[in-house]
């Protein structure tokens, strides 16, 4: 789904710390010229705002020229092509690690468009922010490449490459195999602690403003990645209650009272966070032209379907194939319902929306689906081993993937690459 991108710029001259400001260049394709682009986008903010910080850690950013990027994607063929968003388009590629030894690396190229002051004002800001923060649930930019030549200007980014895709592609396009339960849990699990990290975990706190399914990559594991910083902003220093902006974001996830006011705080990406906890229960977009009108806006729709009443069940997700817990998913839509209160104030903070995640991981261990309660005895079971039949059938499985899921909970905390990989085999067995 494409940004929206409006203007409704109330309060520039109010705004203490500005997005990176704007600077035309007349550069030629050089690394150095490429560098100061961005450090020169640096000024005007209070002291260690996200530009300072970027002076201090981003000296691992890669700076490309146009022409290694160029031949990295084959001349951006469109047989690498392997997305487009509002900004531009995303091709595979293979660059060679910096010191020319050994093999080329798979990365993510997005090219942007060359629409002068909004792209390369987007392209800044990506490469600021990604420049400075580092979480195991946000996606590593690799480096950058600007260049004002012949061909006009140029702005790309070379990404890790995450071969999964988004959370949007397995979602909604039918191509893919659909998500399990468990996988659906980790992945929101994940997408929390990076907003969790960039709300909480920083000297800034920084505000995503963009966050939706698309935005949510995955990795060969399925762990979530966060991307697209191109409209993410610092949020208000301890003595202001907001910033005010220019409202951008995508329709479908912005916070009502974000597209009111312009007041952006970190409970905007919360309200966010809420419709894409709906789009993972229902396997629905956030909003659906195609469906009939009472069904096009999926915040409207499960209104009808309270988490603690019966019919809950009735917005589930069918690829899930019923094969989830329905306790563990009312508390799940319980806790989207208070990411998306109206008043930004008592929505949860994004560490709270993790201890709650964590908490139903642990406690839905003994909660099934009245599905799979009628799999309680072993006949009525068509997938349970006959080991698992004489363990009392699919419930004892479910139990233990419960209990594998809570473990999960337990130790995401540390991130580390192997519980991942846990999950994986869990998911296979
Ligand atoms: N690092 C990456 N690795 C692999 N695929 C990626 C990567 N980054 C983006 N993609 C793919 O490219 C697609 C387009 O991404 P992009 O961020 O340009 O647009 P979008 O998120 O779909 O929309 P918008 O521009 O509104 O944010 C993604 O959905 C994803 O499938
Ligand atoms: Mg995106």
């Amino acid at each position: 789904m494409k940004c929206f991108c409006y203007f409704k710029d109330r309060s520039r001259s109010r705004q203490r710390r500005s997005a990176p400001e704007l600077k035309t260049s007349g550069t030629s394709d050089t690394s150095g010229a490429a560098d100061r682009l961005i450090k020169s986008s640096c000024s005007a903010t209070s002291p260690r705002g996200i530009p300072e910080l970027y002076e201090e850690k981003a000296h691992n950013l890669r700076v490309f020229r146009f022409s290694e990027l160029r031949q990295a994607t084959n001349d951006f063929s469109r047989l690498l092509k392997i997305g487009e968003g509002g900004f531009g388009s995303v091709y595979k590629g293979r660059i060679k690690p910096e010191d020319g030894r050994g093999e080329p690396v798979l990365v993510a190229i997005k090219k942007l468009n060359q629409d002068g002051v909004q792209g390369h004002k987007q392209w800044v800001a990506e490469v600021q922010f990604l420049g400075v923060v580092d979480h195991p649930n946000l996606v590593k930019l690799i480096g950058y490449c600007a260049d004002d030549g012949e061909r006009g200007i140029q702005r790309l980014l070379a990404y890790e490459f995450m071969p999964n895709k988004s959370l949007e592609d397995h979602l909604f396009n039918k191509t893919y195999r659909p998500l399990s339960w468990e996988v659906r849990l980790q992945i929101l699990l994940g997408a929390a602690q990076g907003l969790a990290y960039l709300h909480e975990g920083l000297e800034v706190q920084v505000i995503h403003r963009d966050f939706k399914s698309s935005n949510v990559l995955l990795d060969e594991e399925f762990k979530a990645k966060l991307s697209d910083f191109g409209l993410a902003r610092e949020g208000p220093t301890a003595d202001r209650t907001h910033v005010s902006t220019a409202v951008v974001g995508t329709h479908g996830y912005a916070a009502p009272d974000y597209i009111e006011t312009g007041h952006l705080t970190t409970r905007s990406d919360v309200w966010s966070f809420g419709v894409v906890i709906y789009e993972v229960l229902t396997g629905r977009r956030s909003v659906e032209r195609n469906r009939p009108r009472s069904e096009q806006k999926l915040l409207d729709w499960v209104k009808h379907y309270p988490a603690d009443s019966k019919k809950f069940i009735m917005i589930m997700d069918p690829r899930l194939e019923n094969q989830y817990s329905a306790g563990a998913a009312s508390k799940i839509a319980k806790l989207a319902d208070s990411c998306l209160q109206k008043n930004a104030k008592e929505r949860p903070k994004m560490s709270q929306v993790v201890q709650s995640l964590m908490e139903v991981a642990q406690t839905s261990s003994g909660d099934r689906s009245p599905i799979e309660k009628s799999f309680d005895s072993p006949e009525n079971c068509p997938t349970a081993p006959e080991n698992e039949a004489s363990q009392g059938g699919a419930s004892e499985s479910w139990k233990r993937r419960m209990a594998h899921l809570a473990k999960l909970g337990e130790q995401v905390e540390g991130s580390g690459r192997r519980r991942f990989l846990m999950m994986q085999r869990a998911k296979v067995q």
